[in-house]
Formats: structure tokens, C-alpha cells, sequence
């Protein structure tokens, strides 16, 4: 049976078997979550082993449990390790949401849900993509599932489990799906990710909160000066200021440039998808071009004294605020934590105290363009989409996938299938049944392809 025919007649099954993925809350960065952590994991586990794979198991970790499956068919094939993160962003604000999170449904032929398309859906592709090339003894690759619980939280713990498993995890390339594609019907393979630094900032300026009357003027407002500091981080070019920021980041040519202006790109589609009324990034570079080979820095979260209804008299005693900044080749994310970290101690005047804690960070990634695997994915995006795929450059960030080459050696093969329309990380997610088929039909082609490409 041809893949289009299996998925057409198995189509309800795999969208249930997903929806009792994606009923599990997952949603790794809430404590209160941890039991929903294993059972997600387990959920895997049971669909690993029913899609074909000869064992599965899950394996702890100082954090969240990894689950690891394989099948193994023979030694002259290469061998594809499959990696995706069963944990989910958190839903808030949830009275954004039309839908409830973690209640899935099929609607107008999309998927709506917490992690609809990141990285439950996407990940699920591979399942049912592998399910495929096993049942239909097409299978010539051996392959390994890694699946793990702290992805959105920085993956912790998944270093180390890389340390400790360097055999069990050995594999000729590592295949993810959970980035994006530039458009439904303009299909890419994504050749870099972003790092990234992200830190927390508390500023305090006195014991308690005070009568803004009595005080107000007199002495250091926390929430005034966190923002003056703020403001000075980057400038009216929207240049990041902090001393040697752009230090080590990699300048492309002219003619490098040239080439990545050439992948299509619509303005209205990015102010739709978004709800800006007008781009906004770093003068003199193109909206691709500031998102996948710029740096950026952006506070992700700001907080400090009075918030609720009404009004209330206060000068706060500590604001806070999390920043974090996204990375490209050749910047350490050590390094420029510690850079940013410095010039936020350096500009805090001498009337608050000011902390930096780094949460947590990762490098950038870029796969070569000339590696079987790339080779093998442009065949299958193209045998589905009837078009050769672009390479593009994300701005997204997994971090792990640059420790897979660092600790073991293997490259990634990024497969994703996300649009910019499936609201990853905000309310109403969702994926749309198309990609979410296509997925898994460019997937077993891939399988076929990589065999092919790889034969001894
Ligand atoms: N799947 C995304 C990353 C992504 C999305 C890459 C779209 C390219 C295109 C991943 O789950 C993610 O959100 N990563 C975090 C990493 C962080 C929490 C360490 C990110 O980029 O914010
Ligand atoms: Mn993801
Ligand atoms: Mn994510």
C-alpha cells in the first residue's frame, strides 16, 4: 500500500492516538505538572511499541523521564534517531483561548490545542511515519526514538543523559520535526536555529513598599529605574548596546545575503500572522535576515508592585524582569550572559540593588547543506510538495540539538512542518490536518530516500 493510501485509512486512528497525547498537560516549566510529565511519557511509550518499534522504554533523568525506543534491522543500514520533546508550553492567558487547551478538537480542518503542532503533532509525524515503513516492509534504516520532557524549559537534564547513553543514542543522523516551514505550499528545510540566553533581573530599592505621598520623589522607584535600564539596552536603531554583544557573531557576504533575500517572504502574511501594524528589528537588515542570522534581545516578562483592580499608592520595593536573547554562530551563550549580566550591573545606579540570575541557554545551530541527509529530505519535500524545498535559516531555538553534535557527534536533519499561522507557545494553537499528512508523508519518503543515499 502506497503511504497516501495508509494515511487515508488510518487517518481517525492517528488523530486519537494524538488527542491522547495531547490530553495529557504536559506542560513542563509548572511543578504542579510532574505527574502529568510521566504520564505523558508513558503514553508514548505504548504508542512507540504499537507503531512498530521492537522496545521501548522510559529511562529517568534528574528531571523529566526520557523515552527511548528502537528498532534494530540490520547493521549494513544507517541508523535514524528520531528526537522530540513531549512537554508543552503553559496555556495562559487562557481567556484567550476559544477552545480549552488540552481538550482537542478537529475544526475546519485544523487541529486546535496545546501542543497541536509543538511538538506533540510534530513529533507524532514520526511515529506514524516509521509506523508506515515498518508495516509496509519498506523499513530500511534502523531506528531510535528519543523523545524528551524539558525541551521548553531548556533541557536540563538531556545533557547528561547524552553524556551517560553515548552508544545507546549512536546513530548516522538525527531527525527533528519541530520547526516551521516559510508556507503551506512553499515547503523549506530549516539549516540553522537560533541560541539563546535567557536570565532573570530583581531590583530592589527599599524594605517595603511605601506611600508614594509621603515618599514619592524622594526616594529610588524600582519600576522606574528597571525600565531606564532597560531602555538603555538597546538603541533607536534597535541595536543591542551592551558592550561587545555583537562581538563574535558571524557577518555574512554580500552574496550570502543575495541568497537568502531570494526565499519568498510576504509582509502581510507576517503582519496577519502576528497582528503587528508594522515590522520593527534591528536598521539595515530584512525581517529573515533579523531573525536568522541577527542576534536579538527581548524582555519576555516584567512585573513589580501594583497590578490588581484599582488604584493603589505604592512606591514598590523590587521589580523584576526576564530577559532573554537569541544567539547566532559564533556566539557563546556563557559568555554573552555574562556580558549582559555585567553591563546591567555596570548601568544600575548606585540607589538599588541589583541581582542577575541566568536561567538557562543554549547554542546556535547550523546543518551543511551538502550531508546525505539534507539531500534526502529535499527529495521528500519535493516528491509531496512538488516543489524543491528552500533552506532557511530560524529563528526558533533547540537547544539540544547543538549539544547532539557537541556531545555526540551527530548532525540533525530539521524536518518541520509548522506555519507561521499554527500559534506555538500562544493561545489557539493549532495545526492543520495538511501538514500534519504531509508530515508524515515526507517523513517515509525520507526514510527511502536516506537508505537509498546511504547504501554501503
Ligand atoms: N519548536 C520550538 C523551536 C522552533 C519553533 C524552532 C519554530 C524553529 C521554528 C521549540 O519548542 C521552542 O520553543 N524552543 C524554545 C527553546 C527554549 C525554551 C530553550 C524557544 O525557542 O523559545
Ligand atoms: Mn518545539
Ligand atoms: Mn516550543
Amino acid at each position: 500500500m502506497e503511504i497516501k493510501e495508509y494515511i487515508n485509512q488510518n487517518k481517525d486512528r492517528f488523530i486519537e492516538e494524538l488527542f491522547s497525547l495531547i490530553r495529557i498537560p504536559s506542560i513542563s516549566s509548572q511543578s504542579e505538572h510532574k505527574g502529568d510529565m510521566v504520564k505523558c511519557a508513558n503514553r508514548w511509550k505504548e504508542l512507540i511499541i504499537a507503531s512498530g518499534a521492537d522496545k521501548c522504554e522510559i529511562m529517568p533523568t534528574k528531571g523529566n523521564p526520557v523515552v527511548y525506543g528502537e528498532k534494530f534491522l540490520s547493521k549494513d543500514y544507517p541508523t535514524v534517531m528520531v528526537y522530540g520533546h513531549y512537554d508543552v508550553m503553559p496555556v495562559d492567558p487562557i481567556s484567550e483561548w476559544k477552545t480549552k487547551p488540552f481538550e482537542p478538537i478537529v475544526k475546519d480542518d485544523y487541529i486546535w490545542a496545546r501542543g497541536a503542532d509543538d511538538d506533540k503533532g510534530q513529533s507524532f509525524m514520526q511515529a506514524k511515519a516509521f509506523e508506515y515503513m515498518v508495516k509496509s516492509g519498506k523499513l530500511k534504516c534502523n531506528v531510535k526514538f528519543m523523545l524528551e520532557g524539558e525541551e521548553e524549559i531548556g533541557s536540563g537534564s538531556l545533557y547528561d543523559f547524552c553524556k551517560e547513553n553515548k552508544e545507546l543514542l549512536k546513530a548516522d543522523i538525527i531527525l527533528v520535526s519541530d520547526t516551521g516551514m516559510i508556507a503551506a505550499d512553499v515547503p523549506s528545510i530549516t539549516v540553522g536555529l537560533r541560541g539563546l540566553g535567557y536570565i532573570e533581573v530583581k531590583v530592589t530599592a527599599t524594605k517595603c513598599d511605601l506611600h508614594s505621598g509621603i515618599y514619592g520623589g524622594s526616594v529610588a522607584n524600582p519600576i522606574n529605574v528597571l525600565c531606564q535600564m532597560i531602555s538603555q539596552l538597546t538603541d533607536e536603531n534597535n541595536h543591542v548596546t551592551v558592550p561587545d554583544f555583537y562581538k563574535e557573531v558571524i557577518e555574512l557576504s554580500a552574496d550570502e545575503r543575495k541568497l537568502m533575500a531570494k526565499a519568498p517572504f510576504s509582509e502581510k502574511a507576517y503582519l496577519e500572522e502576528t497582528g503587528a501594524t508594522e515590522l520593527h528589528g534591528e536598521k539595515g537588515y530584512t525581517t529573515i535576515e533579523r531573525t536568522g542570522i541577527r542576534p536579538s534581545l527581548d524582555v519576555c516578562g516584567i512585573w513589580g508592585g501594583y497590578t490588581e483592580e484599582g488604584a493603589k499608592t505604592i512606591i514598590p520595593a523590587t521589580a523584576s524582569a526576564k530577559i532573554s536573547f537569541r544567539l547566532v554562530p559564533d556566539q557563546d551563550y556563557t559568555v554573552i550572559i555574562e556580558r549582559v549580566s555585567n553591563y546591567i550591573k555596570k548601568i544600575a545606579p548606585s540607589c538599588v540593588k541589583v541581582e542577575v540570575k541566568p536561567l538557562h541557554g543554549g547554542y546556535s545551530y547550523v546543518s551543511p547543506l551538502d550531508m546525505p541527509a539534507y539531500k534526502a529530505a529535499e527529495k521528500a519535500f519535493t516528491k509531496t510538495y512538488g516543489k524543491q524545498p528552500i533552506p532557511t535559516r530560524e529563528g526558533g531555538s533547540i537547544p539540544i540539538v547543538a549539544g547532539f553534535e557537541r556531545i555526540l557527534g551527530t548532525k540533525s536533519i530539521l524536518m518541520g512542518f509548522g506555519l507561521g499561522s499554527d500559534a506555538i507557545h500562544s493561545p489557539n494553537e493549532n495545526y492543520p490536518l495538511q501538514q500534519f499528512f504531509n508530515g508524515i508523508e515526507t517523513v517515509s519518503y525520507f526514510y527511502e530516500e536516506y537508505a537509498q543515499i546511504m547504501k554501503k
